[in-house]
């Protein structure tokens, strides 16, 4: 497939089907997440496939409290501060989702990386571990909508509860949480954005 295809192909999934994704493709998707750069070439990135369903649910639910939000009033609530109605639209379709896909996947990954607590970080530059593991993340995605995969991202309030369920080590962070399979159907191309409106030459 080329770049650009795998580019306009991926989107964001949150159903999946239940049929199982091959060993050799999961491991294709996370070693091109390991080929991005990254600040002073450290690239601390590591993976947990967390495949154990009785684990997994202790992580989301316990520990990361993720829940699927349906009730329309609550939904109004959290979205009152929002004035963009697009955003408004993909939150509407997402937030009832978010425990479930995170439980019903067929494959959970996370993605850890090495930082320092985040009141020790004084400048932005500081932050380039949180920059260079989302270079990683997007050559996962990218690599997953290639293979014909698809996950969500899903970005957890509070990662210290999971953290020491897990076990992984102190010093290092969870970035993300990844729920990934085969789509429940298949996500349409992002109509693309207008670049024109976005490039500046010169001066803004
Ligand atoms: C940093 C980051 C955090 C995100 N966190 C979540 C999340 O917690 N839950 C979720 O359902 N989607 C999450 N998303 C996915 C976005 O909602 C999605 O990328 C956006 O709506 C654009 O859609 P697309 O990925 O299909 O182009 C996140 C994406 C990014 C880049």
């Amino acid at each position: 497939m080329q770049f650009e295809e795998a580019v306009a192909r991926r989107r964001t999934v949150r159903e999946f089907q239940a049929r199982p994704v091959e060993e050799e493709k999961i491991r294709k998707v996370l070693q091109a997440g390991l080929a991005a750069p990254s600040n002073a070439h450290l690239k601390s990135w590591e993976f947990i496939l967390l495949r154990d369903r009785e684990a997994r649910k202790i992580s989301i639910v316990d520990h990361l409290k993720a829940r699927d939000m349906k009730d329309r009033a609550e939904i109004d609530r959290f979205l009152a501060a929002f004035e963009d109605e697009t955003l408004k639209g993909v939150y509407r379709r997402t937030l009832p989702l978010q425990l479930t896909m995170l439980l019903e996947a067929p494959e959970l990954l996370i993605v850890t990386y090495k930082m320092k607590p985040l009141a020790e970080c004084r400048r932005l530059f500081d932050l380039n571990p949180l920059v260079s593991v989302w270079m990683c993340i997007e050559n996962i995605m990218l690599a997953m909508a290639a293979a014909g995969l698809f996950g969500c991202t899903y970005t957890p309030y509070d990662t210290a509860g999971l953290k020491t369920y897990l076990g992984i080590p102190e010093g290092r962070e969870i970035a993300v949480v990844i729920p990934f399979g085969y789509p429940a159907r298949m996500p349409e191309a992002w109509p693309g954005e207008k670049l024109e409106a976005r490039l500046h030459v010169d001066r803004w």
